[in-house]
């Protein structure tokens, strides 16, 4: 059985552990799937069932700085972190398997500008960019696959936080996890929108860990899940390529409803909808039966996420008042 450890020492082991006086700061994006991971194979690495494909958020993300330090410190926006927190004691353990051979301890500051644990991968941003700083404080030369997979053993959907636009996490075979990590693709394109419809942005009570491992032990319809995710990435890939909308929208909003279906079907039963999530589905289906090309996703939170064209945008604002857009090809704001 390999542990992180194992995988953090080999993929480091010729590496440099410069300590660079300055702190540094790196960004990573959030990233939204639009074929999920749901189910584990391996839950000590991360390792997932099935391959995922993500979008990521622009410069919705986080700022991790890292500094060696004499003793371990945390600050998350500002304010200082009681270690004892189970959030800080999670990336404490994270930030400790980059001790190396002189069991270095951290000071660790994140700036993160999405609300926090509430099912808007803010830990993929989250760990994504710590070992992004990390390899860049230490001056370590890793292929990104190697960072990916580093990323990854914080939180799976990590290793897809690495690179702007769209990414694909392919599953991996390999006990150790070697290769399983996300590759970015290709295209571009800059009339996608993606809205953020906020409904509770409070800290989720089930982990997406405990909700994965619940639905795998417990659904009987999880049996389904691996192949047809896997599909769908594939078929996703095909939609992108091509910028076909209608396609990719339609691929990634029923993706997302059979990963909740699963989840109905565990048991105890799961459910990270509310009636406010219900009505803003009911909402997009009824925008579409209008004619107007508009998509949702959903991952282990109530927020829902709209996929639609920037031409769109006018005519699907007004049902969704608060809505916040990220454009993932341009970091400008709307209509320059
Ligand atoms: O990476 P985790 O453990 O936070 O799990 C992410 C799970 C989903 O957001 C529901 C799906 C995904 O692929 O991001």
């Amino acid at each position: 059985m390999h542990t992180k450890q194992d995988v953090v020492n080999e993929l480091l082991r010729d590496q440099p552990w410069q300590d660079t006086a300055a702190a540094v700061t790196a960004f990573a994006p959030s990233n939204i799937a639009l074929a999920k991971y749901w189910g584990k194979r391996n839950s000590q690495l991360n390792l997932p069932c099935n391959a995922s494909l993500s979008i990521a958020l622009a410069d919705r993300g986080a700022h991790a700085t890292v500094s060696v330090a004499s003793s371990p410190s945390l600050t998350l926006n500002g304010e200082t972190l009681s270690l004892a927190t189970p959030h800080a004691q999670r990336l404490l353990q994270f930030m400790r398997l980059f001790g190396g051979p002189r069991q270095i301890e951290y000071a660790v500051s994140l700036s993160v500008n999405i609300p926090f644990a509430a099912g808007l991968a803010s830990s993929a941003c989250i760990f994504a960019s710590l070992v992004l700083a990390l390899v860049e404080y230490h001056g370590w030369q890793l292929p990104l696959t190697h960072v990916s997979i580093l990323a990854r053993l914080g939180s799976g959907s990590a290793c897809r936080s690495l690179y702007p636009g769209f990414a694909v996490w392919q599953a991996g075979t390999r006990d150790d996890g070697m290769d399983s990590y996300a590759t970015p693709l290709e295209t571009r394109w800059p009339q996608l929108a993606i809205g953020l419809h906020l409904i509770d942005t409070g800290v989720k009570a089930v982990s997406s860990r405990e909700g994965m491992q619940r639905t795998v032990e417990t659904s009987p319809l999880y049996a389904a899940w691996p192949d047809a995710a896997n599909q769908t990435v594939t078929a996703l890939q095909q939609a992108i390529a091509s910028r076909q909308f209608a396609r990719m929208g339609q691929l990634a909003e029923h993706n997302a409803l059979c990963m909740h279906a699963t989840m109905l079907s565990a048991w105890p039963p799961l459910s990270y909808a509310t009636e406010h999530t219900l009505q803003a589905m009911r909402t997009v289906w009824r925008l579409r039966d209008d004619g107007l090309p508009v998509y949702f996703t959903q991952d282990a939170g109530p927020n829902i996420k709209l996929l639609c064209q920037r031409q769109d945008i006018a005519m699907i604002e007004p049902h969704f008042p608060h809505i916040q857009w990220v454009f993932p090809f341009t970091h400008t704001a709307r209509g320059n």
